[in-house]
């Protein structure tokens, strides 16, 4: 596998514990490059959060947690929370909120995808941005199912969900690097794989979401915007 290949997760071997937090690589490489898209869709302009008003940013999947430690500090208006099925990952996301400056992470949820959100305290059109990084090809293709029917359930009307990975575009996969990746993860679990944009269009259209914008990331990965109708 390319060292270029943006590879998050445990999965690799890649990640390090420095104290009680893990460092994923991948997510140190791509946080950044993230951060400027969501810089140019996240509308926020208070400096402190409120309970009642502040915008609230959900994270599926959340891994390390280092994402929403990256993306918080520059969002002080908006409430973000973490949340991931894997317990052993919550150690890690607590490190992380807990020591985030803005004070602006809430403590993670345990999480699964699959579940309807109403099954954690989640209300139905609450939630104002949906964030979800390298779960889609990560996990079997009822989380992606999971993904879209909460965002369409639980986002406020007009609001976001962004998704970040290496997908395929019309049944083909592009470049080579990225069609070795597919059979890796395949190769690891036959349920994995990176998912058609297509094939994604038509699961929002079942959920009421559009796909707004497609935004070309480094090492061939792809964000993509969906819209609640
Ligand atoms: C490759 S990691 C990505 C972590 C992080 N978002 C990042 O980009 O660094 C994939 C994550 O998906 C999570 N995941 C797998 N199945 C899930 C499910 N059913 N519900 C929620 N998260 C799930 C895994 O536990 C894992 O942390």
């Amino acid at each position: 596998m390319s060292m270029a290949q943006d590879v998050a997760c445990s999965f690799t071997g890649e990640e390090s514990i420095k104290n009680s937090k893990l460092i994923y690589p991948a997510a140190t490489r791509n946080q950044d490059p993230i951060l400027q898209v969501l810089k140019r869709f996240i509308i926020s302009d208070v400096d402190t959060i409120d309970d009642e008003e502040s915008p609230l940013f959900l994270e599926i999947a959340s891994g390390s947690g280092q994402h929403l430690a990256h993306f918080a500090p520059n969002f002080p208006g908006v409430k973000f929370q973490p949340t991931e099925v894997d317990e052993s990952l919550l150690g890690s996301i607590t490190y992380y909120a807990t020591h985030c400056p803005t004070k602006n992470i809430l403590p993670p949820k345990q999480v699964d995808i699959c579940t309807k959100l109403s099954s954690y305290g989640f209300e139905e059109n609450e939630v104002d941005y949906m964030y979800c990084a390298n779960m889609i090809h990560i996990s079997p293709y009822e989380c992606t199912i999971g993904l879209f029917e909460n965002a369409g359930n639980y986002l406020k009307p007009d609001a976001l969900m962004i998704t970040y990975g290496p997908y395929s575009k019309d049944g083909v996969i592009t470049p080579d690097s990225n069609v070795q990746f597919d059979a890796s993860l395949k190769a690891r679990n036959p349920s994995w794989g990176l998912r058609d944009i297509a094939d994604l269009i038509k699961l929002a259209e079942q959920n009421n979401l559009t796909l707004m914008d497609t935004v070309e990331m480094p090492a061939n990965n792809k964000t993509l915007i969906w819209k609640k109708n």
